[in-house]
């Protein structure tokens, strides 16, 4: 048995699933449920669970101390002066690498944290976040609850962003995985899944054996209906251009 969900179409600039970038703003604003990630650090923000998840695995690879939050959350008035003061102090051609244009950063969605290797002297744009020792075991780690790192060297074309190894994004399990498993880039992801329908779904197997689908549903005309099995465990998330993507948790007889 199936139930029919309704969808307001506006719900597709919402989730964690977003596509945000040069191409795509983030129209949403919405700074609900944001808490700091660390309580040491007031400032810096994330939706609540990317800010819980993050600071189980600082816990978990027993990086509190050696890892710190560096950017979270950033106002759109926050990104451009971010931006201004960039273009003064670094110029066009490291601001355009490095700097996302307002209104189309990630961090304005609150899903999006720079790390630092605890040291002195952190820069905020480019902190360090080696490819070594607990930096790189956090990348490793990341993508199995939920984080990815947004912007590789090989994916330059794509995202538009210079790779930078200290920017983590919050997209959730298993799309995180899956992502990582695939070498995507988020742009990639998101094409990706609209290959898949409620008729034709992408199906995950997780290492413990649970079976997820994920699949694209295109905004309708005044509104927007998924049908999802009764009873079964599910996510919807906007990608902030066109359509909804739906994760189904399945049960193993299924
Ligand atoms: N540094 C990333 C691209 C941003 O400004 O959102
Ligand atoms: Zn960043």
């Amino acid at each position: 048995m199936m139930k029919t969900i309704k969808i307001d179409n506006e719900k597709i600039y919402k989730g964690t699933l977003l596509l945000v970038n040069a191409d795509y703003p983030y129209k949403e604003k919405d700074t609900e449920g944001q808490i700091p990630v660390d309580s040491r650090f007031p400032n810096i923000r994330l939706k609540k669970n990317a800010a819980n998840i993050l600071q189980f695995i600082l816990e978990k690879i027993g990086a509190e101390a050696s890892i710190v939050p560096v950017s979270g959350y950033r106002s759109e008035e926050e990104q451009t002066g971010i931006y201004n003061d960039s273009l003064i102090e670094n110029g066009e051609e490291f601001t355009r690498k490095y700097v996302a244009l307002p209104s189309h950063s990630e961090h304005e969605t609150g899903q999006a944290i720079d790390l630092g290797l605890n040291k002195e002297n952190i820069d905020f744009i480019c902190p360090d976040f080696p490819y070594k020792g607990i930096c790189d075991e956090f990348r490793k780690v990341a993508p199995q609850y939920g984080f990815i790192q947004r912007y590789t060297r090989e994916k330059e074309k794509i995202t538009g962003i210079s790779h930078e190894p200290w920017h983590f994004r919050y997209v959730g399990y298993p799309h995180s995985k899956i992502i990582t498993e695939l070498g995507l880039s988020l742009e990639e992801y998101i094409e990706f899944i609209k290959n898949y329908t409620s008729s034709c779904k992408f199906s995950y197997m997780t290492s413990s054996g649970a079976r997820i689908e994920v699949y694209y549903v295109p905004k309708g005309t005044d509104e927007t209906l998924i049908e999802i099995p009764n009873g079964a465990v599910y996510q919807i998330s906007g990608n902030n251009i066109d359509g909804f993507i739906v994760t189904l948790w399945r049960k193993s007889n299924e």
